[in-house]
């Protein structure tokens, strides 16, 4: 299973970097790229005008048909809106918010991440 990010200044990659499995990172410039498996979205947290290259990527051909959860990174000072994009995007798709973390990820973080993808993996294997 791949993950799929999009990351504006960078610490959204260092934490799918950390994680160490197949990416592919939204391209802001042209979003439309059609990925043909099942995926795991990863997204920072920031206004719609900034995020929308994702729905951009969701909505693409069978993009959508792949998606089967999101998570969330963000910084807690922002209180309640703490990783609204990826919560937006769980309703808006109909899929689970899997996983929410600050930044680049703490080490605790990348391991219980690393642990949400294998339970994944392992559903999808049933
Ligand atoms: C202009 C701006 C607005 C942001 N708004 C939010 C927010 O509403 N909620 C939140 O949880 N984080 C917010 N953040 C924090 C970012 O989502 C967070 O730093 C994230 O790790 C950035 O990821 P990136 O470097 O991959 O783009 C905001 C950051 C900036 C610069």
């Amino acid at each position: 299973m791949r993950l799929v990010f999009f990351s504006l200044t960078g610490q959204t990659r260092r934490f799918i970097n950390k994680i160490g499995l197949p990416s592919y990172e939204i391209d802001t410039t042209n979003p439309f790229h059609e990925i043909n498996e099942d995926y795991l979205l990863i997204v920072p947290t920031y206004d719609k005008e900034v995020t929308e290259v994702v729905n951009d990527f969701i909505e693409y051909k069978t993009n959508q048909e792949h998606l089967l959860g999101v998570a969330g990174g963000g910084n807690l000072n922002f209180g309640d809106l703490f990783v609204f994009t990826a919560k937006d995007i769980a309703k808006d798709y109909g899929i689970p918010l899997v996983f929410s973390f600050e930044f680049s990820g703490t080490n605790d973080d990348v391991k219980n991440f690393k642990k949400v993808v294998n339970e994944f993996e392992s559903k999808r294997s049933d």
